[in-house]
């Protein structure tokens, strides 16, 4: 197989396995003996002690963002920063009533140090845009602030090194609501495995800030007829903000 196969080939599986994991799917089998029949794949189920509320500590904002930044300085906190070419601090209004909280910068964003700048970026645009809002209004990061290597799953002390970052960030910026992107970023947030097929559609509570996760835009450019429910979510969102939609798009032309 040649250099470029395998990468397409790592490629396809790659998208197929995030898909999965967008769907609540964390794991596969692995049975070296295979004694056992062998289950199809293995769906998070939330352990029972955890609930779906952060409550600990209060959102205070009196942090500042260029603080913030000035601390993180030229990261290298875990092993990520060796290996990125910007840090993803984030990007838009400090006075935010809206964050939208993503996974970790990929390609595109490493290249610029912006948030969602990449196809995936484009639609949320969009969504912004439809929603009547403007990319500058809103406040748009990351749970890790650096690219992780091909894209993998950030990793337990990386996510441990960045996430009291994020938190400042989201304290210092007192959104009036926080859009969680996707299941890394919802479930990492919320400290919670359950999907976020389960988790959208409904308000959670972070810090005492209203947060509503939803799909992935990066899952909905594989899976378009979900905009439906992310639109549904941002309509949620802009109710508890009173207001309205720029735009009321048919369910297929949304994004
Ligand atoms: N996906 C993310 O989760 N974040 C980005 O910044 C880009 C793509």
């Amino acid at each position: 197989m040649s250099d470029s196969e395998l990468h397409y080939l790592i490629s396809a599986l790659r998208g197929y396995l995030d898909e999965l994991r967008e769907t609540g799917v964390d794991g596969l089998p692995y049975d070296d003996d295979r004694k056992d029949p062998v289950v199809p794949f293995v769906v998070a189920e939330e352990p029972a002690s955890m609930t779906t509320d952060v409550t600990v500590g209060e959102i205070s904002g009196c942090d500042s963002l260029e603080n913030i930044r000035r601390e993180l300085g030229d990261c290298r906190r875990c092993s990520l920063g060796e290996k990125r070419t910007n840090l993803v601090f984030g990007v838009g209004n400090a006075n935010a009533d809206i964050a939208f909280v993503g996974e970790a910068p990929g390609r595109d964003e490493d290249l610029r140090g912006e948030p969602f700048v990449g196809e995936a970026g484009q639609l949320l645009t969009k969504i912004v845009l439809a929603m009547g809002l403007a990319r500058e209004d809103v406040y748009i990061c990351n749970v890790l602030k650096c690219r992780p290597p091909n894209n993998r799953n950030p990793q337990p002390d990386e996510i441990e090194s960045c996430e009291p970052f994020l938190l400042r960030q989201l304290q210092a910026i007192s959104p009036k609501v926080i859009v969680a992107l996707g299941t890394f970023a919802a479930q990492t947030l919320l400290r919670t495995r359950e999907p976020i097929s389960r988790l959208r559609g409904r308000f959670h509570d972070y810090h005492g800030i209203p947060l509503m996760p939803t799909f992935h835009p990066a899952y909905l450019l594989r899976n378009p007829a979900m905009k439906r429910e992310v639109w549904d979510d941002m309509k949620t969102v802009l109710k508890k903000l009173g207001r309205e939609p720029a735009v009321a798009p048919k369910a297929d032309e949304k994004g």
